[in-house]
C-alpha cells in the first residue's frame, strides 16, 4: 500500500490503478502554488507547457521554449516534498530526433528535481517515448487533444476517433510510458481506454471513468478571464479576490488611509 506521506514514485502509480485508488494531478507552474498544492495532497504536479496560455498570455503553447520549461520546472519540483513532478517536453523540443528528446527530457531531469516528462502524441510519438525510456527517462504520454497540434486540429476540438486513440494508447504502452494523459475525449472511450491499458489514465475533459484527474489551476481557481472549458470546474474565484483587494488598496492610498500608523516605522 503507497503510504500517503512520503514523496510519490513513479512506481506508485501503476500500483495506484491496481488498487483502484484515484491518482489527483494539478498543473503548477511556480513556488508558492506548488508549495500550496503539494501542502494540499495533490500526488502530481504537473508543470505544463500550458504556462504559455496560463502565465505567459498567449493562445497556444506552441512558442513555449524548453529553457522556459526548466525554469517554470526547476521552481515547482523544488517546492514539492511529496508530489511527483513531471514537466512537458515542449513544441520542437523532441518532434526533431531521438538525440533531440533525449537531450531534452535530460535536461529537465538534470536541471530541476522533476521525475518525469510528458510528451504528446500516440503512434506518432511511440518511438521517441521508447527512446527518452531507454535513457532511464519516465515519460507520461498525452492523448486526444493535444494542444501541440493545435493548427492540425483545427482548434481546440473534442477528439472522438475512436480506434485511432485506443491504437495510440497501445503504442505508448508498447513504448514504456507510465501513465498518460487523456484530453478532450468522449467519457465512453476513456473509460474503454482505461480498462484496455495497465497503465493509469489522468482525464482532463474525460469524464469520470479514468484512473485520475488532472485539472489546470488557472481554470479551476478562476485566474483566466473569458473562456471556460466545461470541464473545468471552479473550485474558487481567485482572480475575483485579486482584483477586489487590489481595489481596495487604490482606494485606502488614495484616500490616506494605507499605510496606517501601524504600517508605518517610527
Ligand atoms: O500543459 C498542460 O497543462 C497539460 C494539461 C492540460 C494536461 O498538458
Amino acid at each position: 500500500m503507497a503510504s500517503e506521506d512520503r514523496p510519490v514514485t513513479v512506481l506508485d502509480f501503476g500500483a495506484w490503478k491496481k488498487q483502484g485508488r484515484k491518482i489527483t494531478s494539478l498543473t503548477a507552474y511556480d513556488f508558492p502554488t506548488a508549495r500550496w498544492l503539494d501542502a494540499a495532497g495533490v500526488d502530481c504536479l504537473l508543470v505544463g507547457d500550458s504556462l504559455g496560455t496560463t502565465v505567459q498570455g498567449r493562445e497556444t503553447t506552441l512558442g513555449v521554449t524548453l529553457d522556459q520549461m526548466v525554469y517554470h520546472a526547476e521552481m515547482v519540483a523544488r517546492a514539492a516534498k511529496r508530489a511527483f513532478v513531471v514537466a512537458d517536453l515542449p513544441f520542437l523540443s523532441y518532434q526533431t530526433s531521438h538525440a533531440d528528446a533525449i537531450r531534452s527530457a535530460g535536461r529537465i531531469l538534470k536541471e530541476t528535481r522533476c521525475q518525469a516528462v510528458k510528451l504528446e502524441g500516440g503512434r506518432r510519438s511511440a518511438a521517441t517515448i521508447r527512446a527518452v525510456v531507454d535513457a532511464e527517462i519516465p515519460v507520461m504520454a498525452h492523448l486526444g487533444l493535444t494542444p501541440q497540434s493545435v493548427r492540425k486540429f483545427g482548434g481546440f476540438k473534442v477528439q472522438r476517433q475512436v480506434d485511432a486513440i485506443r491504437a495510440d494508447a497501445q503504442a505508448i504502452v508498447e513504448a514504456g510510458a507510465f501513465a498518460v494523459v487523456l484530453e478532450c475525449v468522449p467519457a465512453p472511450l476513456a473509460e474503454t481506454i482505461t480498462a484496455e491499458i495497465p497503465i493509469p489514465t489522468i482525464g482532463i475533459g474525460a469524464g469520470p471513468g479514468c484512473d485520475g484527474q488532472v485539472l489546470v489551476v488557472h481554470d479551476m481557481f478562476g485566474l483566466i478571464e473569458g473562456f471556460r472549458p466545461r470541464f473545468a470546474r471552479r473550485y474558487a474565484e481567485i482572480g475575483e479576490l485579486m482584483q477586489g483587494a487590489a481595489a481596495r488598496y487604490v482606494a485606502d492610498v488614495r484616500s490616506g488611509e494605507f499605510p496606517g500608523d501601524s504600517e508605518s516605522f517610527h
